[in-house]
């Protein structure tokens, strides 16, 4: 267990652990709610600047123990998702900057979740004519959001030169020092899911013989390099990594025998670099018949908890209810909310007071416009939204 828990249990106790101070690295944060890293495609112009509409939408979310930002490129390399910002260039660090602002104005934290989407991208994404890199020249078979309601299928990437590796290691340390100059607490490396470092270590799309591919410390070098080299910007106390063994479980990214060593590999290693936190994901796929099936439901945080002593933070479908239990369990330190921080800005005290949360509106989740983004009310504000006020998923 993390050294590194304030005490939840006395004061304050009718709160819950939820709502209690947390010593995150060496952060204080209010409460153990965190706002989950949440792709919003707000940034649509050809510069991959955040904008005062993000201002404001983060800002209205401030009240999070912790905020996590959307996906950032770390890159032009690293782009894959049409409107998704970037943290590389000195207009970007300037608009991060006015948002760091207002969340500390605030009373916020807000760390950034750096990112590249190696093959899940294409070329005009990736611009200056160059095609999208990952492991090995193998089509991952996804779907990239190319524009507002708009995806196309993947194509076959070109696979990194052992130069282009050490050029990804860089973009991520030069990245890490604009995330830093920008006013962020902190950064979160995006290991996980279908991105960059997952598309190194799935056995079926690195076919590399050289000491990138093969065993399974050659498939996780990529993102410990990369680790050791944002931990030359930033202290351990201010840096996560988001990983697991969850993937979509369709085209190139199904679980197979590899899966769970290998992830079981990066948390023990992980174990080392006395993070700020991990981050781990319970399943969004239906893992029935997978090898990873035995993770399914909780099964995935017994499972790691026991392989790491940091601090964890657990995200997913977790209610506020299972939240304050999963912590009381031991089981994690944070829970991180997605879609509920999605439609409502005050969700902490809505959890305080146990009230209702509002409708979600999906078809805002991604969008060009305030609709379905700045506009869900706070509980002192008139619900201007359609649809039938849900309860708090207790
Ligand atoms: C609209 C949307 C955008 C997302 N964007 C990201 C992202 O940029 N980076 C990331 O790691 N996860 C992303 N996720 C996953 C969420 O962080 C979270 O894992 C997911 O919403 C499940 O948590 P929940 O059940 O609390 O909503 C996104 C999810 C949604 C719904």
């Amino acid at each position: 267990m993390p050294k590194n828990l304030t005490d939840g249990t006395s004061r304050n106790a009718k709160e819950g652990l939820l709502l209690q101070p947390i010593l995150f690295g060496d952060l204080n944060l209010p409460n153990r709610v965190v706002m989950a890293p949440l792709t919003r495609m707000r940034t649509p112009n050809e510069g991959a600047v955040p904008n005062d509409l993000m201002r404001e939408y983060y800002e209205q979310r401030a009240s999070a123990g912790l905020i996590i930002s959307e996906g950032t490129f770390v890159s032009d390399q690293a782009r894959g998702w049409f409107g998704a910002p970037g943290v590389y260039t000195e207009q970007q660090r300037k608009g991060w900057q006015r948002i760091t602002d207002d969340v500390h104005r605030a009373g916020g934290h807000m760390i950034v979740q750096l990112w590249h989407q190696g093959s899940i991208s294409n070329r005009e994404l990736v611009g200056h004519g160059r095609s999208p890199l990952s492991a090995s020249a193998v089509n991952p078979e996804q779907l990239v959001h190319t524009g507002y309601g708009v995806t196309e299928m993947t194509q076959v990437p070109m696979a990194m030169t052992l130069d282009e590796i050490q050029q990804t290691i860089a973009d991520f340390r030069h990245a890490s020092k604009v995330a830093r100059d920008a006013g962020f607490d902190g950064v979160q490396i995006q290991g996980g899911f279908v991105y960059l470092f997952q598309q190194f270590m799935q056995a079926n799309l690195n076919l590399r013989t050289d000491s990138y591919g093969g065993s399974i410390e050659n498939r996780a070098r990529l993102l410990f390099e990369v680790l050791e080299a944002v931990l030359e910007v930033w202290p351990s106390s201010r840096v996560g990594v988001k990983a697991g063994p969850m993937m979509p479980e369709r085209g190139g990214f199904r679980s197979s025998t590899s899966t769970l060593p290998t992830a079981e590999y990066v948390y023990r290693r992980l174990n080392d670099y006395h993070l700020s936190h991990v981050m781990l994901m319970r399943q969004q796929a239906d893992l029935s018949g997978t090898p990873i099936e035995s993770l399914e439901g909780d099964g995935v945080l017994h499972h790691f908890r026991k392989l790491y002593s940091g601090t964890l933070m657990l995200n997913v479908d977790i209610s506020p209810g299972r939240g304050e239990q999963l912590l009381r369990e031991g089981l994690g330190e944070l829970i991180a909310f997605g879609r509920d921080y999605i439609a409502n800005p005050d969700l902490v005290d809505r959890i305080r007071t146990g009230s209702r949360f509002n409708p979600q509106r999906p078809e805002g989740y991604y969008g060009a416009t305030a609709e379905g983004y700045t506009d869900y009310p706070t509980m002192s504000e008139p619900a201007t939204s359609q649809g039938e006020v849900q309860y708090a998923r207790l």
